[in-house]
């Protein structure tokens, strides 16, 4: 397995390759991840991870400075998982115009409509960071036309995987988008690399936001459409229990509209606060339309 930093490194070493399957992270990397790292092995040749905390996506409050950075234990799990290459890049090669304070990224992609709610909503310019940050790192590694060219998200970041296949879609991007299931906790906790920041008595009880969501899920499937009064009691329910939930919202998993009566794919979101860490948890699930 090689270890890249640069740019023009990365590009030599995939000039010739047949397939690549490529799972962008942040590091701190998980059993989540390492089961993204399967599912491109199993789509092509050359693996690549790559692991950048990437500044354009954290808003002044939050954790970019304290984001768990853990690069030699990251290669040690990708090597054992059997990756090709990591791509570890520095701020100024991922932005040209870095000056060691300001990113002096003028140009970005401006994600769609649905960038401004859910997570969005509280997390200003998070979507633009993320699809910009994606848009450089394709650029980087779908270049030679290979054969077969695929990238691989994880389905607990939903709304950023919907965003990034808007992106896919409409700029032609030559990579099919490849979902990977979230991988969980034996509590049903959805494993993220912000666990960590959780205390032991935190981590005990972390497990509720996912059961939750599946009590929506089953009322929904057993008929019950009042989508917001479910919404609703959850909120309370966790809010009583010491969550800060943001919100938890029930939308089409195709289009992440409101639900319609015609939407047979289904999705629950949610993000909710535990102490100071922002947990996020979706379950799509299909339920009988009317
Ligand atoms: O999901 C993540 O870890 C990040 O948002 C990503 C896709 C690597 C972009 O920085």
């Amino acid at each position: 397995m090689q270890i890249i930093h640069t740019a023009a490194e990365l590009r030599a070493q995939l000039k010739s390759q047949a397939s690549i399957g490529f799972v962008p992270t942040m590091g701190n990397l998980h059993a989540g991840h390492m089961h993204l790292v399967e599912i491109a092995k199993q789509q092509a040749q050359c693996v690549v991870v790559s692991i950048f905390v990437n500044p354009l996506q954290f808003g002044a409050n939050e954790d970019l400075a304290g984001y768990p950075r853990t690069l030699d234990a990251d290669c040690e799990k990708l090597k054992a998982a059997g990756a090709h290459i990591v791509f570890a890049p520095s701020v100024a090669e991922m932005y040209p115009d870095f000056d060691g304070h300001n990113l002096n990224q003028s140009m970005s992609i401006t994600p769609p409509p649905i960038a401004h709610e859910l997570c969005g909503a509280s997390r200003h310019g998070h979507f633009g960071g993320v699809a910009t940050v994606v848009m450089k790192l394709f650029s980087l590694i779908f270049f030679n036309g290979a054969s077969r060219q695929v990238a691989v998200f994880g389905k607990k970041d939903f709304q950023q995987l919907f965003i990034i296949k808007e992106l896919v879609k409409q700029f032609n991007l030559p990579v099919e988008i490849i979902a990977g299931e979230t991988m969980r906790e034996p509590s049903g906790l959805a494993m993220s690399s912000r666990n960590g920041y959780l205390t032991p008595e935190q981590r005990a009880t972390a497990a509720q936001l996912q059961q939750g969501l599946q009590k929506i899920v089953s009322a929904i499937q057993q008929g019950n459409k009042r989508y917001s009064d479910l919404e609703q009691q959850l909120t309370q329910e966790l809010n009583g229990k010491g969550w800060a939930v943001d919100y938890i919202s029930t939308r089409s998993a195709v289009s992440l509209a409101p639900v319609t009566a015609n939407d047979t794919h289904l999705v629950v979101l949610a993000a909710a606060k535990l102490g100071n860490t922002r947990l996020i948890d979706n379950i799509d699930f299909f339920a009988p339309g009317s």
